[in-house]
Formats: structure tokens, C-alpha cells, sequence
């Protein structure tokens, strides 16, 4: 049973800062299609993040760095027509904002215009931030992301947690900093030690959202499909499964199939 504030009609960026405020848990949770946006909306989730996830989620790729824009664009637009009241943020994919800030703008904006999402995210602190102000002086509410920022797992080489070391620590507190001050609305801490979320969280004035990043972030973000446990083979210690989907699928399937095979279905009842 959900315990959303029914008060709130429709969730913007300043409504997830009046919930940092007053000290109420921001959940937030992907979805990619409209069917799953809708039931995740009905639920009383104030963000859905159309991730870019979508690559390992919906088309099984390895990394999240093959999804385009196109396929971002895609995916936006039919979360955003399944969705009433929360809000609508898209990751802006690999390779659509890195080059240069004309390009980010020109991304943030197909995003906004082409799917009638309410924000973009992105990874990275100071190598994007003439990208990120761009997006801002345009009027695009932008989310950020750093720790284990998956779009770089080539550099990083591993999906351990990041941060653990105190230069790399410093820097995200600076990075974190840097995106409060140029007018970033929140900001995801993915994969860092629960101590330094904490940290972060308390000396930000926007809210954080973590994911394997513990308890002290201002909200917490999953994808939805683990959530589920539609995925039933990704299994890290950050990820609470509330139910095993798969396992509920493969079952159902299989019954249809017996039936099929069997010759009980369509029955009388199911046949004009
Ligand atoms: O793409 C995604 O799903 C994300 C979340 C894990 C934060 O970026």
C-alpha cells in the first residue's frame, strides 16, 4: 500500500526540494514503457527516470553506452504518456553531450521537445559543466550524477563502489558542490560509501537520490525491473527485490503453453 502524499498533484523540481525541506524521503525508480511508467506513477513515486538502463534493461546490452538519442526519445515519450503525477527525468545517453555544449543543448532540448519529459540527467562534474550551464540558461532543469557514473565504466574498469579513497572523495564533494551552485535541481550518488552520501547530503541544499549509496541520501532510485525482480540474475547488496516477477512470468507462460498444447484454450467461453 502506498503512503503518497495525495496533497501533491503533480510533482515538479520544487516539489522534491520542499520534500528535502521538511525532511520527507524523495522514491524515485526508473521505467522505460508506458504500461510500466503507469503503474509506477499509480504507486505514489514522485520520480521516474527514464535511465539510460534502457540499454541493459530493455535491450540487453552489456553497458549503458550503445542507447541513442533516438532510443532515449523513444522510451521518454511513452513514460511520459503513461504518467499523471510524478516527475519525468531522462538521462541524456553516451555520446550526446560529451563533445561540446552546442551538441548538450541540442540533445537536452530533441529530449525535452520530442518527449514532453520535465528534466534530463547527466553524468559528470567538472569535465560537463559548460554543457550543464548551456542546458540550465535554456530553461532545462537539469539532475546530476556522481560516484559509479556508468557511462565511464570503461575508464573505471569495474562496477565497485567508488570514492572509497579520500581524493576521489574530495572531488565529488567539490563536483557536488559545483552542480548545486550552477543551478543543478538534485543529484544522484551512485555506488559510494554510505559515510561520504551522508556527508554530501547534509552540506547540499538540493536533495541527493542514492542508489548502493545507503540510508542518508535525501531519496533512494532503483530500477524498476530489479525492483521486480524481473531481472533475476543481477544481484548486488544494494538491491531489495519486493517481488520475483520472473519466476511469476516463466509460471504463467508456461501454463498457457500446457493449455494451448492441450487444446483447453480458447474454451466456449472464449470463442465467438
Ligand atoms: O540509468 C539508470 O537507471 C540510472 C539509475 C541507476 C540512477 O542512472
Amino acid at each position: 500500500m502506498s503512503v503518497h502524499n495525495p496533497d501533491i498533484k503533480r510533482v515538479t523540481t520544487h516539489t522534491i526540494q520542499e520534500l528535502k525541506n521538511k525532511g520527507e524521503k524523495i522514491s524515485a525508480l526508473t521505467a522505460y514503457d508506458f504500461s510500466m511508467a503507469k503503474a509506477v506513477d499509480t504507486a505514489g513515486v514522485e520520480v521516474i527516470l527514464v535511465g539510460d538502463s534502457a540499454s541493459n534493461v530493455m535491450a540487453g546490452h552489456e553497458t549503458t553506452l550503445p542507447i541513442t538519442l533516438d532510443q532515449m526519445i523513444y522510451h521518454a515519450s511513452s513514460v511520459v504518456r503513461g504518467v499523471k503525477r510524478a516527475l519525468v527525468v531522462v538521462d541524456l545517453p553516451f555520446g550526446s553531450y560529451q563533445g561540446n555544449s552546442t551538441e548538450a543543448l541540442r540533445s537536452a532540448i530533441r529530449i525535452m521537445k520530442e518527449s514532453g519529459a520535465h528534466a534530463v540527467k547527466m553524468e559528470g562534474g567538472l569535465e560537463i559543466k559548460d554543457s550543464i550551464v548551456r542546458i540550465l540558461s535554456a530553461g532545462v532543469p537539469v539532475m546530476g550524477h556522481l560516484g559509479l557514473t556508468p557511462q565511464s565504466i570503461y575508464k573505471f574498469g569495474t562496477y565497485a563502489v567508488r570514492a572509497k579513497e579520500e581524493a576521489e572523495a574530495q572531488k565529488l564533494m567539490d563536483d557536488a558542490h559545483m552542480l548545486e551552485d550552477i543551478g543543478c535541481f538534485g543529484l544522484v550518488l551512485e555506488k559510494i560509501p554510505a559515510a561520504l552520501t551522508k556527508k554530501v547530503s547534509e552540506s547540499l541544499t538540493i536533495p541527493t537520490i542514492g542508489i548502493g549509496a545507503g540510508p542518508d541520501a535525501d531519496g533512494q532510485i532503483l530500477v524498476v525491473h530489479d525492483l521486480l525482480g524481473i531481472t533475476n540474475e543481477f544481484k548486488p547488496r544494494f538491491l531489495r527485490r519486493y517481488a520475483d516477477l520472473h519466476t511469476v512470468m516463466t509460471e504463467a507462460i508456461a501454463h498457457y503453453v500446457d493449455d494451448v498444447k492441450g487444446n483447453d484454450f480458447p474454451n466456449e467461453k472464449e470463442a465467438y
